[in-house]
């Protein structure tokens, strides 16, 4: 199998994400931050993304399950793993790692109102505005991108991959010689 070529290189993807650090320190100075990071994508960039917040958080996780093995969105989104502490009047930073059509966001924002959290925001590493269907609002993006399907930093392809220290493309597949 060959090397994913780089879209969106290491130092790159670390330079933003001190900027998102920042800027969420900035907005968070008084509240009571709480990230969630949506599993299994979003479990590189929330470590890099909590690091860079120099507040007091807690990290939480919820597993959801929108894509199987293919590159295609079902449009069908379950809970695989819920959170292990209540939301209640907490600050949410939901933590994930790509918008595509943004039908997993959606389901998990309309799951987590009835939960009466304070407040609810998101911080996604990557957009695919070509793919949207549904439109929500990302309050801190590090980068858009085209309509690519991409590797690396958390993300995958039939679970491999997420250990690249990179954003990357899988190059197309070569027929059997
Ligand atoms: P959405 O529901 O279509 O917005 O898809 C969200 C989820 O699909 C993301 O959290 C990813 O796990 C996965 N996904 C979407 N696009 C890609 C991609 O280019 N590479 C890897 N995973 C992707
Ligand atoms: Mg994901």
């Amino acid at each position: 199998m060959s090397k994913p070529d780089v879209l969106i290189d290491a130092a790159t993807i670390a330079q933003r994400v001190r900027e998102l650090g920042t800027a969420i320190e900035h907005d968070y100075a008084d509240k009571d931050l709480v990230l969630v990071s949506v599993l299994t994508g979003a479990f590189v960039f929330t470590a890099d993304l909590a690091r860079a917040v120099n507040l007091p958080l807690s990290v939480d996780f919820l597993g959801v399950s929108s894509y199987s093995d293919s590159k295609r969105s079902s449009g069908v989104v379950r809970i695989t793993h819920d959170l292990s502490r209540t939301i209640e009047d907490k600050d949410v930073l939901l933590v994930e790692d790509i918008v595509d059509t943004g039908l997993t966001l959606q389901f998990i924002l309309d799951t987590f109102q009835a939960r009466s959290p304070r407040s609810v925001k998101l911080a996604a590493l990557l957009h695919k505005p070509a793919r949207t269907q549904v439109h929500v609002p990302i309050d801190y993006l590090g980068f858009t991108i085209d309509d690519v399907f991409v590797v690396g930093y958390g993300l995958d392809h039939a679970q491999r991959h997420r250990n690249l220290p990179y954003v990357g493309v899988l190059q197309p597949e070569r027929g059997q010689p």
